[in-house]
C-alpha cells in the first residue's frame, strides 16, 4: 500500500487498519537489531568528534501507544532516551505523554547522541535553534534509514534558552515533518548557563514547561492527520489545524501553585496553529525571553503571539494571590484572515483564532515572597550591528497555484542552492522576507539566532501588539503583505543549512530551501 496515498487522503494512526507498517515493527525487535549498529557507527560520529564527551545518550525514535484522552490509548511515534553519561538531570522522561524526554544541557558541554531509527520510514532529528555544524543539524539530506543508527556530536555553543528537537524528514514524495511531528516526534531541549543562573529566576516547582499542540482524534482516540477530500486540500493550503488543544501532550489541566513568582516557558509545537497568549484576568503578559534566550529586559504586553516553532519565556507573579484564587493562561480570540476560512468550512471545532484555555493555575498555598524580577536580564550577548552598508538579501514569499508557496519563486529542490542563496562565513547580513500572500508565515533559519530589525507594511490587525521582536530568534512571523527584516551573522560553521516556513504543511509542500555558508 502506498503510504503517500494514505497520508494525502486521511491518515489515521491506529493499530487496527491501514497501518500494517506500524505494527510489524515492534520496538523490542528493533532494539535488538540496533545493538550492533551503535558500535558500527561509533567511529563515524558526525560533527564534533572527540574522545571525551560530557554527555552521551541514546535517543530512540519509535512507535508506541500512549493514553492521551480518557479511554483507549492512542498509537503514536515518539522519542525515548537513555542517559549513558552526564549529569542525572540531563534527561527527564515524560512517561505519560508522547512528548520526547526533556533534555537539559549546559553551555560549553560536549554532547554525543546516538539516534536510533526504529520507525518504518526515514527520519532525522533536528536541534531546532541550536548553533551546530551542518552535518548534525538533522537535515533531510542525511536521513536515518529504518533500523539504522546515526551518531552526532556537538558542543553546546548557545546561551541559555528553550530549544526543541523534532523530525525533519523530507523524501522524494515530499516532506514528512508535519506527519512525524504530529505523530509525536518532538521534545524540549533546555540550555542553561552562568548568566541565567545568576539571575535567580523561578526554578524547580516554580518553572513550568508548556508545549502547545493541537490534535484531532477519531472515535477510538486515534490521532487523525489531515482531513479527507476537500478538507485535506484545505489542510495543506492553510496548514493542519486540530480540533482540540493539548498542553504537554494532554488536555489542559489545573496546576496547583503557591503564591510567588513563576516562570512559564512555552513552546508552540503545533503544525500550523498560532496562539495569542493572554491572562484570563486581563493582566499584562510579562515576557522575559524568546527563542534564543532571555531578553535584555522584561516587556509587558497585553498579549503575546506565539507562532509555530517559537518559544516564549513568561514571568508571572502570584504573590498577591490568595489560596483558592485561579488564573488561566488562554489563547485569545484573533482575526485569522484567510486562515479563518476553515471555520467557515464548518469542519473544525476549534478554528484558528478562537479563544480557549491553555493552563489553569490554582493557588493552593501561601509562601513567603521570593526573588523579585530583575530589571536587567540577558545583557551579555550584544545585538548584531547593522548599518546602511549591511547587505540586504530579499526573499519574496508567494503562492504557487494549487501547490502551496514558494520563496523567490522556488520550491524545495534538495541540496540545490541558487547563487542568491550563497553567503560568506563571517558576514553579517539582513534577510528581508516580503510576504506576498494572504497568510502568515513563520520563517525559520537553521543554525543561528537572529535579531528582528523591523517590520513594515502589514495590515494592523489583532496580533500586532503581541509580536515580540526584541531579543534573539530563530523563527519570525511574517504577517500577510508584511515585510520583515532580520539581521544575522554566519559564524563558525560553513556548509549547507536550510531556511523555511515552519508551518509544517507549507514546509512539507516545498516552502523550504537550502542555503550555503561558504568558508
Ligand atoms: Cu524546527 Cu527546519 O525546523
Ligand atoms: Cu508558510
Amino acid at each position: 500500500m502506498s503510504r503517500e496515498k494514505s497520508v494525502h487522503r486521511r491518515t489515521v494512526l491506529r493499530a487496527a487498519a491501514g497501518t500494517g507498517v506500524l505494527l510489524t515493527l515492534s520496538p523490542g525487535l528493533l532494539l535488538t537489531g540496533c545493538d550492533g549498529g551503535v558500535k558500527a557507527v561509533e567511529s563515524e560520529t558526525l560533527g564534533l568528534d572527540s574522545d571525551e564527551y560530557d554527555v552521551e545518550l541514546n535517543l530512540h525514535a519509535m512507535p508506541d501507544s500512549v493514553p492521551i484522552l480518557p479511554g483507549a490509548p492512542s498509537e503514536v511515534w515518539r522519542y525515548r532516551a537513555e542517559l549513558l553519561k552526564g549529569p542525572q538531570n540531563t534527561v527527564t522522561e515524560n512517561p505519560d505523554s508522547y512528548l520526547g524526554p526533556t533534555i537539559r544541557l549546559r553551555h560549553g558541554q560536549t554532547v554525543k547522541i546516538h539516534i536510533h531509527n526504529e520507525l518504518p520510514e526515514d527520519t532525522t532529528v533536528h536541534w531546532h535553534g541550536l548553533h551546530v555544524p551542518s552535518d548534525v543539524d538533522g537535515q533531510p539530506r542525511l536521513p536515518i534509514r529504518p533500523g539504522e543508527t546515526m551518531t552526532v556530536g556537538f558542543e553546546v555553543l548557545d546561551r541559555a534558552g528553550l530549544f526543541w528537537y523534532h523530525s525533519h524528514a523530507h523524501g522524494k514524495q515530499g516532506g514528512r515533518v508535519g506527519f512525524q511531528s504530529y505523530a509525536g516526534l518532538a521534545g524540549l531541549l533546555i540550555v542553561e548557563d552562568e548568566e541565567e543562573a545568576g539571575l535567580k529566576l523561578p526554578s524547580g516547582d516554580n518553572e513550568l514547561l508548556l508545549v502547545l499542540q493541537d490534535r484531532t482524534f477519531a472515535g477510538n482516540n486515534e490521532l487523525v492527520y489531515m482531513g479527507g477530500g476537500m478538507g485535506s486540500m484545505m489542510d495543506r493550503m492553510h496548514g493542519f489545524i486540530g480540533d482540540r488543544v493539548l498542553a504537554n501532550g494532554a488536555p489542559p489541566t489545573t496546576r496547583k501553585v503557591a503564591t510567588g513568582p513563576y516562570r512559564i516557558r512555552v513552546l508552540n509545537g503545533s503544525n500550523a496553529r498560532i496562539y495569542k497568549l493572554a491572562w484570563s484576568d486581563g493582566r499584562p503578559v510579562t515576557v522575559i525571553g524568546a527563542d534564543g534566550g532571555l531578553l535584555q529586559e522584561p516587556e509587558d504586553r497585553p498579549y503575546a503571539v506565539l507562532a509555530p516553532a517559537q518559544r516564549l519565556d513568561i514571568w508571572v507573579d502570584l504573590s498577591e494571590s490568595q489560596p483558592g484564587d485561579t488564573l488561566e493562561l488562554i489563547s485569545d480570540r484573533f482575526q485569522a484572515g484567510m486562515m479563518g476560512g476553515m471555520g467557515m468550512m464548518g469542519s473544525n471545532a476549534l478554528p484558528l483564532g478562537s479563544r480557549f484555555p491553555l493552563a489553569r493555575l490554582e493557588v493552593s498555598k501561601s509562601v513567603e515572597a521570593s526573588e523579585p524580577l530583575p530589571a536587567q536580564l540577558g545583557v551579555q550577548r550584544q545585538k548584531i550591528l547593522v548599518n546602511s552598508n549591511t547587505r540586504i538579501r530579499r526573499f519574496e514569499l508567494s503562492p504557487v497555484m494549487m501547490r502551496g508557496f514558494a520563496i523567490n519563486g522556488r520550491r524545495f529542490d534538495g541540496t540545490n542552492v541558487a547563487d542568491d542563496e550563497k553567503v560568506r562565513l563571517g558576514d553579517t547580513e539582513i534577510w528581508e522576507f516580503h510576504n506576498n500572500t494572504p497568510m502568515p508565515h513563520p520563517m525559520h533559519i537553521h543554525g543561528l539566532q537572529f535579531n528582528v530589525v523591523g517590520r513594515r507594511g502589514g495590515s494592523s490587525d489583532s496580533l500586532q501588539q503581541g509580536l515580540v521582536d526584541s531579543g534573539w530568534h530563530d523563527t519570525v512571523l511574517v504577517m500577510p503583505r508584511e515585510t520583515v527584516q532580520v539581521a544575522m551573522k554566519f559564524e563558525r560553521f560553513d556548509g549547507l543549512y536550510i531556511y523555511h516556513c515552519h508551518n509544517m504543511e507549507h514546509e512539507d509542500a516545498g516552502m523550504m530551501r537550502y542555503f550555503q555558508v561558504r568558508g
